[in-house]
Parts: structure tokens; sequence; C-alpha cells
């Protein structure tokens, strides 16, 4: 089987080709990042108009590449949510259309699912069931995943996801967009020992995050370092990014090693924007050796959002029976 995967639903343009013998065997990405830099954000219009004149040249791109026709191709899966409901429609809209006109059936793949499932192209792959933490710029999620498609939400944010805090914080910071990476390379230079930022809703049971209070800290120190005579110095911010960056990674770990202590599960995947930052995979890998369990993640570039992901959750909701229809539906709020 051969599935064409499309994803729109934020700033990046994904497109991929999944043969179910031989795995991906093209694909195309383009990023929106310098044209919502200078907003210091995703401009959801803006990315709208960009999807319309990427989508189809990419996938022109995709096919040439794999050499492959378009009767050659089984189905086309696209994100259909949740994101920016206006980007979403692009790739929805350009799925279906295609679809019709080469006689084949459209998937609607959730996006979340997406980034759950981009692990299992890895070699070796994990085996269900696993924990999944799903780390992302608009989701923080701990799910039980009991098979492919069953999936339990142990825990998620209560307020910002763990990749939206990294944005904002950079943002507040002078560092620019997007934020992760570069409150990531800031934070090299920190001094570990300078501040110590609050673990939020780690001493309480639960499996739930909270991120918000932590920007406040940020906020406040950032203030506290700008009164002081000499201003904000490069310093100052390389301290406080390690501070904030060493506090998000040990909420995050802290809690996947309470989710497997909790169900006894000895597999964990991690997914998402979040899951390339180098001091969570750090702490997750001392943290599963102890625990004598064992931590997947994709590839880097499956990490952050991309056409193969959807692609290969695609070709999971045909194996599941997925039937399709010409409506044209996206949600921008869709619980997995
Ligand atoms: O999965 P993704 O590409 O898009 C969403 O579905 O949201 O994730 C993007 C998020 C952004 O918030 C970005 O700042 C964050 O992932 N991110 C990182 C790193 N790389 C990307 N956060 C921390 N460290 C990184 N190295
Ligand atoms: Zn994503």
């Amino acid at each position: 089987m051969r599935i064409l995967g499309i994803e729109t639903s934020c700033d990046e343009t994904g497109v991929a080709l999944y043969d179910s013998e031989k795995g991906i065997i093209a694909e195309a990405l383009y990023s929106q990042v310098e044209l919502h830099a200078e907003y210091g954000g995703v401009v959801p219009e803006l990315a709208s108009r960009d999807h319309v004149r990427k989508l189809l040249p990419l996938i022109e791109e995709v096919m040439t590449q794999a050499k492959c026709t378009s009767a050659e191709i089984d189905a086309i899966a696209y994100t259909s949510g949740p994101g920016l409901v206006g980007a979403l429609m692009v790739g929805a809209a350009v799925a279906k259309s295609l679809a019709f006109a080469w006689g084949v059936p459209s998937v609607p793949v959730h996006h979340m699912e997406g980034h759950l499932l981009a692990p299992l192209l890895e070699d070796p792959s994990p085996e269900a069931p696993f924990i999944a933490l799903l780390v992302s710029g608009g989701h923080t999620q701990l799910v039980n995943v009991t098979s492919i498609g069953h999936y339990d939400i142990l825990g998620e944010s209560l307020d910002d996801a763990a990749g939206e805090a990294f944005d904002k914080t950079a943002k507040m910071l002078g560092l620019g967009y997007p934020g992760g990476p570069a409150l990531a390379v800031a934070a090299e230079g920190g001094n570990p020992d300078r501040f110590r930022f609050p673990r939020p809703m780690v001493d309480r049971p639960g499996l739930d995050f909270s991120f918000s209070g932590l920007k406040t800290f940020t906020l406040n120190t950032r203030d506290d370092c700008a009164a002081a005579p000499g201003g904000l110095t490069e310093q100052d911010v390389a301290d406080i990014a390690w501070a904030f960056q060493d506090a998000v990674v040990d909420t995050l770990m802290l809690k996947c090693r309470r989710a497997l202590k909790e169900t006894g599960a000895k597999r964990l995947v991690v997914a998402g924007g979040v899951s390339a930052n180098r001091l969570l995979r750090q702490k997750l890998a001392e943290m599963v050796l102890k625990q004598r369990a064992e931590v997947f993640y994709p590839q880097l570039r499956y990490c952050t959002d991309n056409g193969a992901m959807i692609a290969y959750a695609g070709y999971q909701r045909m194996l599941a029976g997925a039937e399709s229809d010409l409506k044209v539906q996206v949600r921008a709020r869709w619980p997995l």
C-alpha cells in the first residue's frame, strides 16, 4: 500500500510518501520559519497563504522523487486537526480534491496521533503497550497506548504546552523565534548554580502539568536582573535560560517516571517538537536506565511537524478501516 501524507496544521508544509513494504520512500518539507520570524510568532493568515503556494509543488516533488504515478497511490492522508483552521483547510481541500481526481480514499489524521506514531518509523520501533510523552508547541500529554488507536490520556498540561512555554520564555528573553531551539542554545552558556526555578505540580499526585507559572518566574527573574546596575546581560539571559530549561525538563522527566511506575510500563515513547531537546533526551535516558525501561524517539527531522508521520498514521488508519467522504472538515481543537 502507498499513502501520500500531507501536513499543514501550522507553519510547516510537509509531504511524504509511505510504502507499507519499504517505509518512507520520498519526502519534502518547507518551513515557514523565516516568514513568521519578523512577527515573533506564527501569523495564521500568512501561514494559510504560504501553504497554498507551496503544497502542490511539494506534492509534485515527492511524486517525482519516488518516480510514482497517481495510479500507484492507494490513499491520501492529511492532518485534519488540531491546528490553525485556515492552514488545515488548505491541506484538507488539496487532499480531498486529489483523492477525488485519483479515485482513492482521503484519510483524516489527528496531528497528535501523527506525532505519537512517528517513533514507529524507526528501527528498532517500540511495540505497544507503551507510555507516550507528547511535547509540542500546542500539547503536553502523557498517553497510555495499549495498542495503535487505543489511547488513554493519563495527564496533560492545564495551561501552556511545554513548547509554548519555551517559545514565550525565549521571546521574553529576546531570543527570537522559534524559541525552543534558541533557548536551548542560550542555556548552554548558563551557570547551573545561579538560579533554581520551581518544578510545577510535582509535589502532588497525578500526571498533569502546568507551565504558565514558570513564565511568571522567568519574567520576575529577568526584571530583577534588568533592575541591577548594568541591566540585563547576556550572561543573565543564559543563566535564566538554563534554569528555565532545567525546570521544564526535570518536570517532564519526573512525570514520565511516575507514569512508568504507576502503569508498570517498560517502554516510553517521546515525540513532538520538544523531543528534539538534548537535555530532555539526556535526563530521560538516565531515568529509564534506573527504571529498567527503554525510551524511543523519532529521528530528529520527524520530531517537529512533517509529512512522514501523517502518511504513516494514515496508513494505520487505513488498516483500522478508515472511511472518507468528500466533506472538507477540519478541527482547530480535537481531543486525541
Ligand atoms: O511538534 P511541533 O513542530 O509543532 C507543534 O505541533 O506544535 O513543535 C514545535 C515546538 C515549538 O514550541 C518549539 O519551540 C519546540 O517544539 N522545540 C523545542 C526544540 N525544538 C523545537 N523546544 C525545546 N528544545 C528544542 N530543541
Ligand atoms: Zn506538531
